[in-house]
């Protein structure tokens, strides 16, 4: 029997790629996603590039415990993997109600609704800015912890009531997954970032501007003790987290109780650097200003990723200039994201309507 495994936040960014990575190694799929900021279109194209369905997905909100059990009691989900969350720091530092609502009571009504169902085995997904501001890189899982903004103090939250919760439950398995900077896309093109609104992180907002949906990158600082003065981030290409997440599930047996690994490459980017790789693969010039730095921003983060090659036998794959071609494609074909795809990317020409 193929297992099933529920993924919440599976429309969006990572949860997307995730899903295609499961059903191309045999998982059954379920979705559960509110998409406040995914589009049901992902979910579509999931099924297009996987060649296969969804068993089913849902437009519930994991923080909505009746519905969420109906889900479980429909299914016979055998682990889950925790997405739904909201995700941009400078956001969060401006909306931090909605930020340890979703965040921590969405994890906290899962656990719940998992603990109703008897399902003993989940894949968290936590951040590298649980860390903060790094005095030394890169990091490793040993390395203290010292959120900076909301939104990282939502995830290490997280980790700590799982981290409870494993030592009063003795059956659950946890892995929480740190990851560093998602980016890149699918390499059909056909599933990518598509933020609503104004992208709140770099890759996307390189992307928009490169295809001319946006004048210029707002660099935020280039004074931070790094070689060029702009923040320095470990860039994971996101069908290398969505491969960590199918090998993470692959592991959870291991052992019973609450684990923690990093996600990343252990090579540090800067903001301008992106730029350029950018720039170079696209064709295209991304003009940008320097301003301020964001609030709740750090100098740098780089991965220690040893700790998952030693535990599971397996490294990313993917490099600097394979992220920007792929974010580019994806941009490309979908200038306007799943709202308006270019006819290259299967969907309706402007000015015709969807249903053709
Ligand atoms: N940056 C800019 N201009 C922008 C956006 C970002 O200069 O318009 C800079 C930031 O200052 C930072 C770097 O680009 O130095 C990366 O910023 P992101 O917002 O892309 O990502 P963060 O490092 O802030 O990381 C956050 C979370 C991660 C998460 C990541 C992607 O902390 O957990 O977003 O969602 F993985």
């Amino acid at each position: 029997m193929p297992e099933t495994v529920l993924v919440t936040g599976g429309a969006g960014f990572i949860g997307s790629h995730s899903c295609v990575e499961l059903l191309d190694h045999g998982y059954e799929v379920v979705v559960v996603d509110n998409h406040v900021n995914s589009s049901p279109e992902a979910l579509v194209r999931v099924a297009k590039i996987a060649g296969r369905p969804l068993i089913a997905a849902y437009a519930i909100d994991v923080r909505d415990r009746a519905a969420l059990s109906e889900v479980f009691a429909r299914h016979p989900v055998d682990a889950v993997i925790h997405f739904a969350a909201h995700k941009a720091v400078g956001e969060s530092v401006s909306l931090p109600i909605e930020y340890y609502d979703t965040n921590v009571g969405g994890t906290c009504a899962l656990l719940s609704v998992m603990h109703e169902h008897e399902v003993h085995r989940l894949v968290f997904s936590s951040s590298c800015s649980v860390y903060g501001d790094a005095r030394t890189v890169p990091l490793s899982e040993d390395s203290p912890v010292a959120p900076t903004n909301p939104y990282a103090r939502t995830k290490l939250m997280c980790e700590r009531i799982l981290e409870d919760v494993c030592a009063r439950l003795q059956d659950l398995k946890v892995l929480a997954l740190r990851y560093f900077n998602p980016v890149g896309a699918h390499p059909s093109g056909l599933l990518g970032e598509d933020p609503h609104g104004i992208p709140g992180n770099l890759m996307p907002y390189i992307a928009q501007v490169a295809v001319g949906r946006r004048e210029e990158l707002s660099v935020f600082g280039d004074d931070y003790p790094t070689p060029d003065g702009t923040g320095v981030r470990d860039y994971i290409h996101v069908m290398d987290v969505a491969e960590g997440h199918r090998v993470a599930l692959e592991h959870l047996d291991d052992r019973a109780g609450m684990r923690v690994f990093n996600l990343g490459t252990g090579t540090g980017t800067s903001v301008l650097q992106l730029v350029d790789a950018f720039a170079a693969v696209s064709g295209r010039s991304v003009p940008c200003r320097t301003v301020g730095r964001r609030a709740g921003d750090v100098a740098a983060l780089v991965a220690d990723a040893s700790a998952v090659a030693a535990a599971w036998g397996w490294t990313t794959t993917r490099d600097l200039t394979t992220m920007c071609r792929d974010a580019w494609r994806f941009q490309e074909l979908n200038p306007d994201g799943y709202a308006r795809p270019s006819a290259r990317a299967g969907g309706p020409t402007p000015g015709e309507s969807p249903d053709g």
